[in-house]
């Protein structure tokens, strides 16, 4: 029995002798501060990276992706957040106290230090589709930008990484992509050795883009005659790019432009929809004053509806600017027609399940790609 008791204690001893032995690789110095992060353990979630890290716009959509990523290696994260019951799926991704809330309000400059103080990175995910009555799109893109670029400047944070959004212009006629351009230039003049990161729209599980284009159905509207050109990216692509940003030194002071593998017009998009579905999808040109003003009636109601700013948006191709992309990450982006499925098939009608089990031509007129079954 004792002797027993003496092996199990033995290998235990062997078992953290193995975690504790460090390696040239688990030190890391920073460039900008000297300041330097240790790894210890095996490299899972009850390890330490090393990291403090501060995620503003945590509780979102791109939030819980990256928070994932993070916690999985054990790095500790700071999670800002203004109702409790928005960042409590974020809680159990990490290890016991590796996760930790904290109330902040973007109007109270203390509690958004507090959020920062202690971290060596910050990544502002901080976004709003629509103004609402208490923020502005400025207030959110440019002003709260700059708070927090300030205060990581003024607690030596070593990577700040910022949101912003594909076509981001200061000429912009979007007021959304306008400020996200202006966020963008007040972040760099503070810290140059910011990232920004730029995504098209992303696209996954919870998304307001597929989700939202397949809950239209037949009152689908394609403004701009469904013309816009589009490159949706997948959130989970966007997610492992940013985390690959913490360590990834060559991505200090870049702009990373960050969009899907293949172009499509909406309209392209609503029919892939609607052979992935079998949803009755309309097919209605809404002209953009039309298109706007419909937006601007539908804003008075309690819920959110298509803002005037976000069909100002349905308006503007994607383009790239010659900015870094995913290649200089080394991520190859995920194609939505092999993935697109996955988010697509709880919007399938019945009618879906009356069809033969026939791959190929289905319901007469209708044809299904055999990938998308
Ligand atoms: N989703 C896309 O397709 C897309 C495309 C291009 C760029 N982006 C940008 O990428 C970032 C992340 O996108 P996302 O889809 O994850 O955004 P999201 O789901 O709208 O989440 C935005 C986050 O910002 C926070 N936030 C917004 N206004 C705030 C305020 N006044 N005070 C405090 N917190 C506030 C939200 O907090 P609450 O939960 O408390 O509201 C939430 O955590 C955003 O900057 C967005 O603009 C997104």
């Amino acid at each position: 029995m004792i002797a027993g008791l003496n092996l199990a204690k033995q290998s235990k001893q062997a078992a953290s002798a193995v975690a504790q032995k460090r390696f040239a690789h688990d030190l890391i110095v920073s460039p900008k501060t000297g300041r330097t992060i240790i790894r210890t353990g095996g490299g899972g979630r009850s390890s330490s990276n090393g990291h403090v890290i501060t995620v503003f716009g945590c509780t979102g959509f791109l939030g819980r992706y990256l928070i994932n990523r993070l916690a999985r290696e054990g790095a500790h994260i700071i999670v800002p957040y203004r109702d409790e019951d928005d960042m409590r799926h974020l809680k159990v991704m990490g290890d016991l106290g590796k996760i930790v809330p904290m109330e902040i309000h973007l109007r109270n400059k203390d509690s958004l230090e507090a959020a920062i103080r202690h971290s060596d990175t910050v990544y502002n995910l901080l976004g709003r589709d629509y103004e609402t009555k208490n923020f502005s799109f400025s207030d959110v893109h440019v002003e709260a930008a700059g708070v927090l670029a300030e205060l990581a400047q003024k607690h030596e944070v070593d990577r700040f990484i910022q949101m912003s959004a594909l076509n981001a212009d200061i000429d912009s006629p979007s007021k959304f992509l306008s400020t996200k351009a202006e966020g963008e230039n007040l972040v760099r003049s503070i810290i140059p050795s910011a990232t920004i990161v730029r995504p098209s729209a992303m696209y996954g599980q919870e998304d307001r883009f597929l989700a939202r284009l397949a809950m239209s159905r037949g009152l689908s509207v394609r403004i701009n005659g469904g013309i816009t050109k589009v490159r949706p990216v997948n959130v989970s692509d966007v997610a492992t790019a940013m985390h690959k940003m913490l360590d990834g030194h060559n991505t200090v002071g870049e702009t990373f432009e960050l969009v899907g593998n293949q172009e499509y017009t909406y309209k392209e998009l609503m029919n892939f929809i609607k052979e992935t579905t079998n949803l009755d999808i309309g097919d209605i040109n809404v002209p953009k004053p039309v298109a706007s003003l419909l937006a601007k009636v539908m804003n008075v109601l309690p819920w959110q509806t298509l803002g005037a700013d976000e069909v100002e948006r349905m308006m503007i191709d994607d383009k790239l600017t010659g900015a870094k992309t995913f290649d200089d990450l080394e991520i190859d982006p995920t194609s939505l027609e092999v993935t697109g499925i996955q988010y697509l098939r709880r919007f399938r009608t019945n009618l879906y399940n009356d069809e033969p089990l026939k791959k190929g031509v289905v319901n007469k007129k209708k044809v299904f790609h055999t990938s998308y079954l």
